[in-house]
């Protein structure tokens, strides 16, 4: 096991009914804004109910973040809190609702230039306003960590930061929330948790063997719910698991102490920037691909993570591992997330745009080695086809 620090300062608060405790969670004289996304929170009520239990306090509100939020829009944000003295930021929503909340809540106190917070991946952020949020879709993690993921859309750039300055102080996990989510945000949901699983756990042999197990615990759970999360949208127990496993899944605790990849992540993005692709799709183009490239490097934890949570038994550890790959794939269509970039209207031509994009942010040495390439990532593109 590798050394390490761990913190996760994040207040969770879950269960059916748990936004009446904004009460308590909000300080009593804060100016608030509330931060959501489209329309699904207000027409679905939640933006109601959290307002009603905010109660007498001074609250304003900030709609309209992206999926995939843009610095354009959450500039806007950050203006409304500067002219406004917002104290106290409430993110209403997905992993885009609060990532843009937790840019906003750095950039707004940020001495120069805001775009600067995400060309330093966030190292650069000294203060930021607390905030809290109430997560409607399961799927990053972002309400439990530390990272948010911001889009300039001028620039076609979509780049990671974090600090231990923009964990949520509290987050609110009600599980019926989920229940108006589209099918297709709760297959990407189901993805994204798994995915995040992968990145940390599918690496070399570490001897960290209880992370090894939380882990293989959280992708098999993500096996055995991820269909009826789809085919039962308000059964609650199912909707809370999912909650629960895809908040653990990157809220620090597997990832301490063991190497971590996150090539399938930084590739993604970049067929999110160019093309406009949901992050979890972008995630089940690219991994099935990238794990055959990498098998060799990745060997003795494929065969592991076969066998355990595929019960994978017969054939030499290449079969195994093989085998192990090819369900993961059919997991991610067996829950309606495509993964071939021709399914998305993706061809040869637009591989070279995303590798030269990939160089310019820098990322020519991804993965646990440092040996994921831009012209391993041209191969892997390139059997995604
Ligand atoms: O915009 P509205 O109208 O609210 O609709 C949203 C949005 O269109 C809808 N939605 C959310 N909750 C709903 C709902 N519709 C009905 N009922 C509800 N209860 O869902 C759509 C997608 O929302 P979004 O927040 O974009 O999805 P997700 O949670 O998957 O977040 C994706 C973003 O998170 C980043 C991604 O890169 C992407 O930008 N990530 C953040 C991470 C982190 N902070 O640690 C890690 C991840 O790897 C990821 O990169
Ligand atoms: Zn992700």
């Amino acid at each position: 096991m590798n050394n390490f620090n761990f913190y996760n300062p994040t207040r969770i608060a879950f269960g059916e009914g748990k936004i009446a405790e904004l009460d308590k969670l909000v300080p009593k004289d804060a100016k608030v804004l509330v931060l959501f996304g489209g329309e699904s929170a207000r027409r679905t009520g939640t933006l109601d109910e959290v307002t009603k239990a905010l109660g007498d306090r001074t609250v304003t509100e900030f709609g309209g973040i992206e999926p995939n939020p843009s610095f354009e829009t959450l500039m806007n944000a950050v203006v409304q809190v500067r002219e406004q003295n917002i104290d106290f930021l409430l993110a209403v929503g997905g992993g885009s609702v609060i990532d843009g909340t937790k840019f906003v809540a750095a950039a707004a106190v940020f001495e120069g230039d805001e775009w600067d917070i995400l060309l330093k991946g966030g190292r650069n952020i000294k203060r930021a306003l607390p905030f809290g949020s109430v997560l409607t879709l399961p799927a990053t993690g972002s309400e439990m960590n530390k990272g948010g993921v911001v889009t300039r859309r001028s620039l076609k750039a979509k780049l990671p930061f974090q600090s231990d300055l923009v964990f949520p102080q509290f987050s609110i996990l009600d599980p019926t929330k989920t229940y108006t989510l589209p099918l297709r945000q709760v297959g990407n949901g189901v993805v994204d948790a798994f995915v995040h699983v992968i990145e940390q756990y599918l690496t070399y042999p570490a001897q960290a063997p209880v992370q090894d197990r939380f882990a293989e615990g959280l992708l098999l759970t993500l096996t055995e719910i991820g269909a009826q999360a789809l085919a039962e949208p308000d059964n609650y127990q199912v909707r809370a698991s999912l909650m629960w496993t895809a908040t653990l899944a990157l809220n620090g605790l597997i990832g301490s102490g063991v190497p971590q990849d996150w090539a399938t992540h930084m590739l993604g993005h970049e067929l999110t920037a160019l093309h406009n692709l949901d992050h979890a799709q972008t995630l089940a183009i690219v991994l099935p691909s990238m794990l055959r490239e990498r098998k060799a490097s990745k060997l003795d934890k494929l065969v592991q993570y076969g066998e355990r949570v595929w019960g994978i038994r017969e054939g030499s550890a290449e079969e195994k591992a093989e085998a192990a790959i090819a369900k993961t794939q059919d997991f991610f269509e067996s829950l309606g997330v495509k993964t071939r970039l021709g399914d998305y209207d993706l061809g040869e031509e637009h591989i070279e745009p995303l590798i030269k994009s990939l160089e310019s942010h820098g990322m020519t040495a991804l993965g646990e080695h440092g040996d994921v390439t831009p012209d391993m990532c041209r191969r892997v593109l390139h059997a995604s086809l």
